[in-house]
């Protein structure tokens, strides 16, 4: 399996991804979770990751917390996505595991060097502030990882939080700057990908069908997540955003895209962390990610659904 550290903001979205991730052990090994802020402040991120990772059955699991604001931007959170808690939508207990005493971005830089050159995989489901923070202090990291899979960003969809930027990359821009120009492989899940992935009353319902307790509570979180939607848009579901990554993990052959070059915008006020995507190559510029831009819908959640049913 590949070694994976998964770095996260819990987020309904990201427990899938954290889910998917763990009942997928023959793909990849979860060396770790990281947490950042994100869409709900660092102390909820972090309580909220360990829950997914006992209601999962992984209370040994390490969970490091990280950076509790924006390298320069003021917070912004999202509570009105994924309500106060941040996984609101069920209920579940407090966790009892504790997080390490580790700071999330000395785990990273420590397990980078540990391991093999080209052997760690860095997920990212949230703003990249750890990552950022992480290569800042030990450029030396960035030629041994083996690749950087990340949900973030748009181009031919626009954005979520501003007509022109994702949340993810809105929410903390000068850290996706930095690790863009690091030179790590980035593949990158965008708007234009996730947007074709609609949590249809269909889709949940094989979820549930399931019939365990995590899959019970991923019913109760996604009609929770997506009502958000459902309510703005009249669509039927939610689009479903952070599995991306670990889906592309597993079964690649489920995304297609295209290697271009993809810049950050940091300056302007009406495009502050809009991911400008060189899709047709014009501006000469080296391609720096693989922005994915098709899926097929109804093979991932085939994929979502097996593996969480071996939880
Ligand atoms: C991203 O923002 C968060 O609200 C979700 O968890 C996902 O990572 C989608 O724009
Ligand atoms: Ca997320």
């Amino acid at each position: 399996p590949r070694k994976i550290i998964i770095d996260t903001d819990p987020g309904q979205d990201d427990a899938a991804a954290i889910m998917l991730a763990l009942g997928s052990p023959d793909e990849v090994e979860v060396l770790g979770l990281t947490v950042v802020a994100g869409n709900v402040p660092l102390t909820m991120t972090s309580r909220n990751a360990r829950i997914v990772c006992e209601l999962s059955g992984r209370p040994d699991l390490p969970v490091y917390e990280g950076a509790l604001k924006p390298l320069e931007r003021p917070q912004v959170t999202a509570e009105h996505v994924h309500g106060k808690t941040g996984l609101d939508g069920a209920v579940v207990d407090e966790p009892t595991m504790t997080v390490r005493d580790q700071h999330a971005v000395d785990f990273i830089i420590e397990t980078i060097r540990r391991e093999e050159p080209g052997t760690v995989t860095l997920c990212t489901l949230g703003p990249q502030t750890n990552i950022a923070l992480a290569l800042q202090k030990a450029p030396d990291i960035a030629p041994r990882v083996r690749e950087l899979v990340m949900m973030g960003g748009g181009f031919s969809e626009g954005g979520n939080i501003t007509p022109a930027a994702e949340f993810n990359i809105y929410v903390d821009p000068q850290a996706s700057k930095i690790v863009f120009g690091s030179g790590i492989p980035i593949v990158m899940m965008p708007l234009d990908v996730t947007h074709q992935l609609m949590t249809t009353k269909a889709r949940v319902a094989r979820i549930g069908a399931i019939g365990t307790r995590p899959a019970q509570v991923m019913v109760e979180w996604l009609q929770f997540f997506e009502r958000f939607d459902i309510e703005k848009y009249g669509s039927d579901g939610g689009p479903l955003h952070d599995p991306t990554v670990i889906a592309y993990l597993v079964k690649p052959e489920l995304f297609a895209g295209r290697h271009c070059n993809v810049e950050i915008e940091t300056e302007s006020d009406l495009t502050v962390g809009m991911t400008v995507v060189d899709w047709w190559r014009v501006s000469g510029r080296k391609p720096n990610a693989m922005v994915m831009r098709t899926v097929d819908a109804d093979g991932f959640f085939a994929l979502l659904t097996e593996r969480l049913a071996r939880l």
